[in-house]
């Protein structure tokens, strides 16, 4: 906004509340707070003849009470500047909302795209439950791994908001962080997107206050897709939950759950944050849902998809990849082309398979330059051994073996690996008769065994 945007916003408001324009006095008292000048070089510039007295006691004040009946707050010559930026945002936007929330037809407007959801199955209580979760202006973290459909769960409540009149939301924001954009420059982003002016060089602070108040002024849902990235390679000894340029993210999150009003938040993620579960456990608006795979039926639909034969084998597979849709995505396409649709002849000549996203992540978790310390590897190791035995183990026996080995480990030091591995998706918690028992998932059990790349090898021999 420059400074006749601001003069003739104030006149329209002008006219609106008082029925004329400013007056020439008015101008000058504008035209002093705008430039951040004293009222005797404003006149000087502008060559009018008043008198400093009378623009400082009679013109600016006239104005300042004007705007501050109008905006709600208290403004002065000091304050102008600032507060008509926020309040006169991007008025095409502006009016393109109040459009929309006179026309009862209407969507809201959508920022980014979201994935196609044509192929969306199940899933069905978890996109009800976060859509109430929204309707009470809650904040949602979705976290499982990779593959498990977090993006698609993501995309489709999204579609169903759209789509939804009476869920009044205005503003959809849908934001891919995967490539790891420091905390200013998602802001600047978010704010050049929703046309929220901001000067260049603006302090993070800065920009989080503007965003805030647009949160709180328009119903917003901002997706924030693929943030496992603020955590990556985050070593565990560290005092903070996020990796070295990512610490700010924390108090952001923190504040927008606290602080955008009506507005709304979604967070994806292969990593749970452990600060969203600080949140949520001392009652913030903060939910967590965890995705573990789709249910048998739904599942099944992705087979039918790619008209597979066998039905009676597919159980069998989908209980192998513990429902993840990539994982079985990747295997309806190599039954289809490679086994003419025959399920049974794949289970018969292929062992477990490893879908190359999954490859890559894997080799970045394990390599020598990744956070994951010898004694994570090694514990992950040991499952997979008594894994060749039982489907998932509980956590005194892993602690037995690691004690098997001569090594000396703490109960809580143990307790903490472990935990630190399920927050992460390497390894997989469940509840036996309401006790923790572990377990890896195939693939991962697989690429233990295999260790393509020579990095489990080499963490274990180093422990052991
Ligand atoms: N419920 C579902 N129905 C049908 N297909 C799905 C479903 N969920 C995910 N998929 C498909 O599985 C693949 C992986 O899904 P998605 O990208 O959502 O996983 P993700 O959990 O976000 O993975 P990442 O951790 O890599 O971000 C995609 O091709 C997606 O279309
Ligand atoms: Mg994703």
């Amino acid at each position: 906004m420059n400074l006749e945007q601001a003069l003739t916003s104030i006149n329209k408001i002008s006219q609106a509340r008082r029925g004329k324009e400013l007056t020439p006095g008015e101008r000058i008292a504008v035209l002093a707070a705008w430039e951040k000048i004293g009222y005797e070089e404003a006149i000087k510039l502008y060559r009018e003849n008043f008198s400093p007295n009378y623009i400082s006691c009679r013109a600016g004040p006239g104005v300042w009470k004007l705007l501050s009946k109008e905006f709600g707050c208290r403004v002065t010559k000091t304050h102008l500047k600032t507060v008509l930026e926020n309040m006169l945002q991007d008025t095409s936007l502006t009016e393109q909302i109040q459009a929309n929330s006179a026309n009862p037809d209407s969507v809201p407007i959508l920022f980014g795209v979201p994935p196609d959801t044509g192929n969306f199955v199940g899933y069905r209580s978890q996109v009800q439950h976060c859509i109430r979760l929204l309707r009470d202006h809650r904040n949602i973290f979705i976290d499982g791994p990779q593959g498990i459909g977090k993006t698609a769960l993501a995309a489709r409540i999204v579609e169903r908001v759209m789509s939804k009149t009476n869920e009044s939301i205005e503003i959809c924001i849908w934001k891919s962080i995967r490539y790891g954009p420091l905390l200013d420059e998602l802001l600047a982003d978010l704010a050049d997107m929703l046309g929220i002016p901001f000067g260049t060089g603006s302090s993070v602070n800065k920009l989080q206050n503007l965003l805030i108040r647009f949160f709180r002024k328009h119903r917003c849902l901002l997706v924030l897709d693929g943030a496992e990235i603020l955590q990556q390679d985050q070593q565990q000894s560290a005092w903070d939950y996020y990796s070295e340029p990512y610490t700010d993210y924390g108090p952001f999150f923190r504040r927008l759950v606290n602080d955008q009003g009506n507005s709304s938040l979604i967070v994806t993620s292969r990593t749970r944050f452990l600060d969203w579960s600080d949140l949520h456990e001392s009652g913030n608006a903060a939910e967590i849902i965890r995705l573990e795979g789709l249910a048998q039926d739904d599942a099944e639909t992705i087979f039918e998809e790619q008209s597979l034969k066998d039905r009676h084998c597919w159980p069998a597979l989908i209980n192998k990849y513990h429902g993840n849709p990539l994982m079985l995505k990747v295997i309806a396409k190599r039954v289809r082309t490679i086994y003419g649709g025959s399920t049974a002849d794949f289970l018969r000549v292929q062992s477990t398979i490893i879908a190359d996203p999954l490859l890559l992540t894997l080799n970045h978790e394990f390599s020598p330059s990744s956070s994951m310390s010898e004694f994570e590897c090694f514990a992950m190791k040991i499952l997979a051994d008594l894994m060749k035995e039982h489907d998932s183990v509980s956590y005194e026996e892993i602690l037995q073996n690691i004690e098997s080995h001569s090594l000396f480990r703490s109960t809580d030091g143990l307790l903490r690996t472990v935990s630190s591995l399920v927050n992460r998706s390497l390894i997989e918690e469940t509840k036996v008769e309401r006790k923790s028992k572990f377990r890896l998932s195939s693939v991962i059990r697989k690429y233990i065994e295999q260790d393509p790349q020579g990095f489990v090898g080499q963490k274990v021999q180093s422990v052991a």
